[in-house]
């Protein structure tokens, strides 16, 4: 089966042809950061725009890749919730055109659900893992944190998320205090390559024994605090580039510690022995290093998905939309775009 599937929730534009939920054939993202730069963060607007500019030399040149046309596709597939509701709507719309076009079903799912399928992607540098279920989720984004228990690609539960800013998002906004670029991910992790994680103390929020949910917003107000100062307290003045390597380095540390914290805890509480990441934070390498080593101590099965399948494409989009096709999930023309 040959799933087309189409990504437009946020500021990636993304089309990919995916066979039998594995074999990617064509993968093609065209990416906005240039154009979010200067914000610090996606301009919903901005974004929508640029989707429609794109979406369609994005098919097409997934389709050349996957040496298909639309008419030997067999299913369409849509992430159509969360994100924004204007990117969500350039594809949405999209996938109703070819659909009814070319008279092909369709297939719509969530989104942070197709980053977890990140990992049964099957490409050069990646063979794909046998996940089995029960597993505990976690999707790390620039718009979620959520913590979920799955059974099946059909039934997953969220069982934690923030409370506010998602920790992808946090990076984003700490970034633009330290002054180290858009977006605030990889220019962090860079920064913090020559940078010492105890040199300072930033809280780890909602750390009590019950939940399972996420709080980044103090960690991001107590490095602009520790930046700028606060309430009579002196902050730090100019940035050294070294002051610069260790805030960075301690933020991520914060960010990183909370969220394998998280992750052993529902395990430990959903009594599972697999666990499977997803996001863009999930490119971040001290990330994946201390979740490799947490997971290995006590003995459980981690599914990482490759860098590239981290970030917003729509191979996940396509692979996810093979079960749920193979399911008879197909939707009609009234489905709607769901922003949250
Ligand atoms: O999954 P994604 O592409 O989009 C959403 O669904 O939100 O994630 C983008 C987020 C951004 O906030 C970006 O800063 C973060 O992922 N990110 C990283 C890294 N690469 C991307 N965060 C930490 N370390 C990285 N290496
Ligand atoms: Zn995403």
């Amino acid at each position: 089966m040959f799933v087309l599937g189409i990504e437009s929730s946020c500021d990636e534009t993304a089309c990919a042809v995916v066979r039998n939920g594995s074999e990617v054939l064509g993968s093609v993202t065209a990416i906005q950061d240039h154009l979010h730069e200067a914000y610090g963060g996606v301009v919903p607007e901005i974004a929508a725009r640029a989707h429609m500019q794109t979406i369609l030399p994005v098919i097409e040149q997934a389709l050349t890749e996957a040496k298909l046309t639309v008419p030997e596709v067999d299913v369409l597939a849509i992430a159509n919730h969360p994100g924004l509701i204007g990117s969500l709507l350039v594809g949405l719309t999209t996938v109703k055109t070819l659909s009814v076009i070319f008279d092909k079903p369709v297939v719509a799912m969530n989104h942070l659900q197709c980053h977890l399928y990140a990992n049964c992607l099957s490409m050069a540098d990646h063979r794909p893992p046998d996940v089995g279920f029960p597993f505990v989720g976690l999707v790390v984004s620039g718009g979620h944190t959520s913590l979920v228990h799955a059974t099946g690609w059909l039934d997953i539960d969220v069982i934690g998320s923030t409370h506010d800013d998602a920790a992808g998002e946090a990076f984003d906004k700490v970034a633009v205090v330290l002054g180290l670029g858009y977006p605030g991910g990889p220019a962090i992790e860079r920064a913090a390559c020559a940078g010492d994680p105890a040199a300072y103390k930033f809280p780890r929020s909602l750390m009590g024994r019950a939940s399972l949910d996420f709080s980044f917003s103090g960690l991001k107000t107590s490095v602009l605090y520790t930046v700028r100062g606060h309430g009579g307290r002196k902050g730090l003045g100019p940035l050294s580039d070294q002051m610069r390597a260790d805030l960075a380095a301690s933020f991520q540390e914060a960010v990183v510690d909370t969220l394998v914290t998280k992750v052993l805890r529902a395990v430990e509480a959903r009594g599972v022995g697999t666990v499977v990441l997803g996001g863009g934070v999930v490119a971040n390498t001290r990330l994946r290093d201390k979740l490799t080593e947490a997971t290995a101590k006590h003995g459980l099965t981690l599914h990482l998905p490759p860098r590239s399948l981290c970030t917003d494409n729509a191979a996940m989009v396509a692979g996810l939309g093979y079960p749920w096709a193979r399911a008879g999930r197909f939707e009609t023309l009234s489905l709607e775009a769901v922003p949250t």
